[in-house]
């Protein structure tokens, strides 16, 4: 299919896990798509396994000038940006009195200023070249309810689901559509590590979190990078374009709102 035709994504994170998932699916629509990580080794080898459809660029989005740079250089390649993925985020967890002051302020540097300006700076290049454009971002059910272990990336996740309303709602005046995808539990490096956090502070065996969340989930197992593509895809699409402002679960029945 190629419900992306012609089209040009930035995808930040996409080097691997969800957003690299994202960008392969992208690919086979038809889009060209930047593959923006601050793993810029792990980035290429992604591009050059995706093919000539795909280009690696360098970002931190913690940093305004390569924000500004990554947008620049994927505007050189492909002419203009249509779709962004605001998909870079960083996991943490501590019990509340062991949260520290250093670890919250890079979370919410990347998870969620890297989010708004990224945001803003790919809105702004859509609105000058009148580009009615798809933004989407990565949310997460963290973001839906607090968790006991979790408060700082929790908090990161609701705050992206409420610049998701304020941006959708502003942007929708310029034609520019921002929505959000919830997922669950999705298995790969990312909950490597959020494994490795529960094995120390709630003395499980290592891999014995993973199982308890995918047997809690209702669908019955963890979800996949690649049950995420068909929501990526279709509020990327021209089906989406009355979906304004909204976050979409899609976590195999986890949460209900
Ligand atoms: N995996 C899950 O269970 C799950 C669940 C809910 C939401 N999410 C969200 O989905 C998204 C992707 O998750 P994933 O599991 O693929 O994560 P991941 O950790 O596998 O990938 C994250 C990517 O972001 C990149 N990154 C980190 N800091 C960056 C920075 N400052 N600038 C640019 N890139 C940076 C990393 O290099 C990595 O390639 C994230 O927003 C995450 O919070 C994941």
């Amino acid at each position: 299919m190629t419900r992306l035709s012609g089209k040009s994504a930035l995808i930040t994170g996409a080097a691997r896990g969800i957003g690299r998932a994202f960008a392969e699916a992208y690919v086979r629509e038809g889009a060209r798509v930047a593959i923006a990580d601050i793993d810029i080794a792990r980035a290429r080898q992604t591009a050059a396994e995706i093919g000539e459809a795909a280009i690696a660029v360098e970002l931190d989005v913690t940093k305004q000038e390569s924000i500004d740079a990554a947008v620049v250089e994927t505007v050189a390649a492909f002419g203009q940006i249509d779709i962004l993925i605001n998909n870079a985020a960083i996991f943490s967890a501590a019990p509340i009195v062991e949260i520290d002051r250093a670890d919250y302020s890079r979370v919410f540097d990347i998870n969620v200023a890297g989010t708004l300006f990224t945001l803003q700076a790919v809105a702004r290049h859509m609105i000058d070249r009148g580009i009615k454009g798809r933004i989407i971002n990565m949310a997460s059910q963290a973001g839906r309810r607090g968790e006991s272990l979790v408060a700082t990336y929790c908090a990161t996740k609701a705050a992206v689901i409420s610049l998701t309303q304020s941006a959708g709602l502003n942007l929708i005046a310029h034609g520019i559509n921002v929505n959000a995808i919830a997922p669950g539990v999705v298995d790969g490096e990312h909950w490597d590590g959020v494994d490795a956090f529960f094995a120390r502070y709630e003395g499980k065996a290592p891999g014995q979190k993973k199982r308890e969340v995918g047997e809690a989930v209702p669908y019955g197992r963890m979800g996949r990078a690649e049950d995420l593509t068909g929501m990526a895809v279709f509020l990327a699409s021209d089906e989406a374009e009355y979906i304004v402002a909204q976050c979409y679960n899609v976590d195999g029945g986890q949460w209900m709102s």
